[in-house]
């Protein structure tokens, strides 16, 4: 996701976090929101002592495989990186620098997980080369869901995490089930209707919107709500 996609998810996620949960995170990252902190990963991206961490925003799934049935990334990816971050986060020997820099890692990559196309072929890098055209202007495929979508309506983070209808404590139990590996392989699924749903070259915009916004909206929500389930796993 862009920017605002991974503020929603962080929104979504503080007002879902247990008591407990919600104490020590807030220690941790000197009370700033997730909201404010889901970004840090894509913004230390450009630097160098930061490489190592740009392969964990995706997982490349070719079609008709599961995660774990092609050899690893070896550079890591989001199943692996999650991990890590988990790790890192519950380890007692951690410094509490690390412990900071880890959660913030996590918060956003519950986020991408979420991203149908960071969960895409490889081949066309997630999307990222099938160029579209958005309104009147180029971009391509994985630009729409990132971003273009969520920004079309100028709508600010806020203003998006309070648009959602209500749900009950029992939907949100069974959205917060499963573990990485289910939601990697539902994001896998929703990247085939992505695929699908567009051709090269192709001018997309308000039936586009119309046709796929709900599946973006629907995407950060369980973000937001599963990345609660992980936290209140770990902080708990
Ligand atoms: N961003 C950069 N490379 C990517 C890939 N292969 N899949 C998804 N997102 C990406
Ligand atoms: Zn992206
Ligand atoms: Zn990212």
């Amino acid at each position: 996701w862009g920017p605002t996609g991974h503020r929603v998810v962080g929104e979504i996620a503080s007002q879902y976090l247990s008591g407990k949960a919600k104490r020590k995170i807030a220690r941790l990252l000197h009370g700033q929101d997730l909201a404010v902190v889901a970004n840090h990963a894509d913004e230390i991206k450009s630097d160098n002592r930061y490489r190592e961490f740009g392969a964990w925003h995706y997982v490349n799934i070719a079609p008709g495989k599961q995660y774990g049935e092609e050899s690893p990334s070896e550079h890591g990816d989001l199943v692996s990186g999650i991990e890590r971050c988990i790790h890192v986060i519950k380890d007692e020997h951690s410094s509490e620098e690390d412990k900071v820099f880890y959660l913030k890692l996590l918060i956003h990559f519950i986020g991408d997980l979420h991203q149908p196309l960071h969960a895409g072929k490889a081949e066309d890098k997630g999307g990222n080369d099938i160029q579209v055209r958005w309104f009147n202007s180029g971009t391509n495929l994985h630009s729409v869901w990132d971003s273009k979508m969520i920004d079309q309506y100028k709508m600010s983070y806020t203003e998006i995490a309070d648009s959602y209808t209500d749900i009950s404590r029992q939907e949100v139990k069974k959205i917060q089930e499963g573990s990485v590996l289910d939601w990697v392989a539902e994001s896998r699924n929703l990247a085939d209707e992505v695929y699908a749903s567009a051709e090269i070259g192709e001018k997309l915009g308000y039936r586009y919107m119309y046709e796929h916004f709900s599946t973006v909206k629907i995407q950060l929500r369980k973000g937001g709500l599963r990345l609660a389930r992980v936290l209140n796993d770990i902080f708990g």
